[in-house]
């Protein structure tokens, strides 16, 4: 059997989740005498994210000079690629000290638990300036009509870094049994289906038919042994359908429309940042830690409004600091859509002779609508199955 692709930057995954149990309660009660610290949801989200192995080889949150260093070149000081800052921003930290264990409360429980304890290495100051450089750097804007941008510049000027153990998932395996896996859970389950040429398909929504032509598209053309279609399951922005009605329509998608043993269907518990191409370097990052080869990256991949380029995602792979450091690949898709000349989705790429009207287009916001006004979407679009559950939530808000 072939190996799976190495991790990001390391030989083996680093998962900070305190595996022993006895080890992860002992330190779970000596928290209670610990000073706390109430994380936002984006840290807490790091939290979950360094916890489950996807963001190795890093070990805690950045320091000042790092998260700088990464904004501007997409490089650690060790020289490590790394496309988006991970910090805990906080804008009180007067009762925490360097050289502290400190409890980092849960935002997003009921209660404020706690879910991970770190070692403050440093606590550093950004002026407003100094954070909107680095807002500038990682979404290509400080427009805060940007939903990621507008709550970057809410998390604070306070960056408390250092090391981390991880108690807990926080709410997403409560709410998400059987979606959300670490990453060594994904390469267990890549290594048992007997995949080594696996290919991810990053996803926030429901599949329509393109994203599902998509995958099979990518399926067959790289001659891969499977798909992992691995969603967004953290914070997303207003309008977004909510996870667990994402993956009830994905799950329905794939078990009538695929063949078996195709698809692996998992989910991952960070917050949506819509950073468009350094969110696309990221998502290829962890997927390479998940033990995936490929990584689909098609039309405005994790973007929002016109905030990016169409294809500005895919070029972000073009350049030397990605090429030299990622073994990933990604599988560059053209814009997809039903052709009603071929009677099937292709890449408009593929299609040289059809005008726009040849395609069945249909917007987020046109497909909204209709979804609330009782309108069936045209089968050309959704699947009839996809479509009547995403119906009965729209009925329902
Ligand atoms: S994302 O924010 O998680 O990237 P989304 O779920 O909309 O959003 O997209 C998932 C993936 O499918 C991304 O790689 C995106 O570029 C791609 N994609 C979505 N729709 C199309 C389309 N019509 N044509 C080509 N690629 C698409």
């Amino acid at each position: 059997m072939k190996n799976l692709i190495a991790p990001h930057g390391s030989s083996t995954l680093n998962p900070l989740f305190i595996e022993d149990s006895i080890q992860r309660e002992s330190l779970i009660s000596s928290s209670n005498d610990m000073k706390k610290l109430l994380l936002n949801s984006a840290a807490a989200a790091n939290v979950v994210m360094l916890g489950a192995g996807y963001f190795t080889p890093l070990s805690g949150f950045m320091d000042k000079k790092n998260a700088i260093s990464v904004a501007n070149d997409m490089l650690t000081t060790d020289g490590l690629f790394w496309p988006i800052p991970i910090i805990n921003l906080t804008k009180d930290s007067s009762n925490i000290k360097i050289g502290d264990e400190v409890a980092l409360l849960d935002p997003n429980m009921d209660g404020n638990p706690v879910m991970a304890t770190q070692q403050v290495s440093a606590i550093e100051k950004f002026s407003d300036d100094e954070i909107k450089d680095m807002a500038e750097k990682i979404f290509g804007t400080i427009d805060t009509e940007h939903p990621g941008v507008a709550n970057f510049l809410s998390l604070g000027n306070t960056l408390v870094s250092g090391d981390i153990k991880v108690l807990n998932f926080s709410y997403f395996p409560n709410e998400f049994p059987g979606t959300f896996a670490t990453a060594p859970e994904i390469r267990e389950m890549l290594i048992k289906a007997g995949w080594s040429k696996a290919v991810a398909f990053q996803t926030r929504n429901p599949m329509h038919r393109a994203h599902e032509e998509l995958c099979k598209m990518a399926l067959e053309r790289l001659e891969a042994d499977g798909v992992l279609i691995h969603m967004t399951l953290g914070k997303l922005k207003k309008g977004d359908i909510p996870g667990d009605i994402r993956n009830s329509a994905i799950a329905k998608m794939v078990e009538i429309y695929f063949p078996e043993n195709t698809v692996i269907i998992s989910g991952f518990g960070f917050d949506m940042l819509y950073a468009g191409p350094r969110e696309a370097l990221l998502h290829a990052v962890f997927r390479q830690n998940c033990g995936c080869s490929h990584l689909i990256v098609g039309r405005d991949h994790a973007g929002v409004g016109d905030y990016y380029g169409p294809f500005e995602a895919q070029e972000a792979f073009e350049l030397d600091v990605v090429k030299n450091s990622l073994k990933l690949q990604i599988f560059s898709a053209d814009h997809t859509a039903f052709s009603k000349k071929l009677n099937k989705v292709v890449m408009m790429r593929d299609a040289k002779d059809h005008s726009k009207d040849d395609f069945v287009l249909l917007s987020g916001t046109k497909v909204r609508e209709m979804l609330s006004n009782g309108q069936e979407l045209p089968p050309e679009f959704a699947r009839k199955e996809v479509a009547e559950i995403l119906m009965k939530y729209y009925q329902s808000i």
